[in-house]
């Protein structure tokens, strides 16, 4: 198959690495030569690399490069067999991109968005033939990251469904199919790890350097929250919560936080500005956190419970199976467990029990707990 990319940058670049690795020919468009000469540039670097780690030989890299491919004209899609578009996060943009696509691209060319937050629908909608249409959806750094999301639109064929899976599960990358709803998996059900980590703080019970410390070495995640957004950049993590609020009609579990806001606007977006949660300025210490495992296992109950609940939701809104939400989380966002795994052995009237003291407690929406769980209880079921 030969395979399409729509766009140069940090995705578009790791995509058509991903594909010539496996064999494509690839022919990469971006509307900018400078992205173009960039993506070469870094694509040199990276394989330099690797050769030097001796994951490939000279000659190895040397044939994956030359299967890429730069074009100036989206022409050039014409006997591409899966174009996946990887440009900027616009819906208008988009539409009118694929619509051109649509034109340029054979009948039974598959075409795919790598958005990570607009409706594949809409998307599909600007196309004569919307059955062909579907959401790719790659993490960053894609090469690296083992999760993709495959995200049928209400209009793509079973068929597209199918082959797009096994096209990209060939290439060595664990897929989960997703419903057509906003954030998809992982950017639905990981919600819950900023906003509840910010709203912890914003409350007064700990310090970003307590809560990081409590979800790494009592909850074993990765990372800390605060760590991690300020790894992410909070004007991004911020504009996704924004967009998944916005697109839920503003259901309060997904509310942005202001302290989120407020770091992004001054421009304290994290390592890249050397200022977010944390100085990285150099010489700057970091804070030490407050070791006290009671309020750890506090602070990490809470956020976690808040995580099951959304998954738990995902599931009971079907937008996706049980083993697609916990593979999501475990290969998309290196979650140390599925959550809903994390549910059946933390045992989900436990669980049902803490959200329903946390929506006693508040009295906010956004804690009320899912039919998922309470159905569950009744029956006394569990995931797995
Ligand atoms: N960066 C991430 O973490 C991430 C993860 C998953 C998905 N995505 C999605 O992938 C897409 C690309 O993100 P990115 O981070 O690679 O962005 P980016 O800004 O690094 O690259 C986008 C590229 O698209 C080009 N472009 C913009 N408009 C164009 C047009 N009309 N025609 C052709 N080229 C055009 C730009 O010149 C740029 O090189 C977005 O839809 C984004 O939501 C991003």
């Amino acid at each position: 198959m030969k395979i399409g990319v729509l766009g140069a940058g940090s995705m578009g670049a790791g995509i058509a690495q991903i594909a010539a690795t496996s064999k494509h020919k690839v022919v990469l468009f971006d509307a900018n030569q400078k992205a173009i000469d960039k993506a070469f540039s870094n694509l040199n670097r990276i394989f330099n690399r690797l050769i030097e780690k001796g994951k490939y030989t000279k000659e190895e890299s040397t044939s994956i490069l030359e299967r890429i491919k730069p074009i100036s004209d989206l022409s050039s899609f014409s006997d591409c067999d899966l174009v996946i578009e990887a440009i900027i996060e616009n819906l208008e943009i988009k539409k009118s991109i694929f619509k051109q696509l649509d034109e340029v691209c054979s009948p039974t060319c598959i075409l795919a968005s790598n958005t990570s937050s607009l409706a594949i629908s809409a998307i599909a909608g600007a196309c004569s033939r919307p059955n062909r249409v579907i959401g790719i959806h790659f993490f960053n750094p894609a090469p690296l990251m083992p999760l993709v999301e495959i995200i049928p639109a209400i209009q793509t064929d079973e068929a597209i469904v199918k082959k797009s899976k096994e096209l990209i599960d060939s290439w060595g990358k664990r897929t989960v199919i997703a419903k057509d709803t906003p954030g998809f998996i992982v950017n639905r059900v990981a919600r819950p790890f900023y906003g509840e980590a910010l709203r912890i703080y914003e409350e007064g019970i700990a310090d970003f350097a307590t809560i990081d410390w409590a979800m790494k070495e009592l909850g074993g995640f990765k990372m800390g929250p605060f760590t991690l957004m300020d790894f992410i950049g909070n004007d991004i993590n911020y504009a996704v919560t924004e967009s998944v609020f916005e697109a839920f009609y503003y259901d309060p579990r997904y509310k942005p936080s202001f302290t989120q806001k407020r770091h992004s606007e001054a421009g304290w977006l994290g390592r890249k500005t050397k200022r977010g949660y944390y100085n990285y300025a150099e010489g700057a210490e970091l804070p030490q956190p407050k070791i006290d495992k009671e309020l750890g296992e506090e602070i990490v109950w809470r956020i976690l419970v808040m995580l099951i609940n959304e998954a738990a939701d995902a599931l009971f809104l079907n937008i996706a199976s049980r083993d697609d939400i916990d593979t999501a989380m475990t290969k998309g966002v290196n979650y140390p467990k599925g959550l809903l795994k994390w549910a059946d052995e933390v045992g989900i009237s436990t669980c049902v029990n803490k959200l329903d003291e946390l929506h006693d407690t508040y009295r906010e929406d956004r804690y009320r707990c899912s039919l998922q769980l309470r159905r569950m209880v009744m029956k006394g079921e569990s995931f797995y």
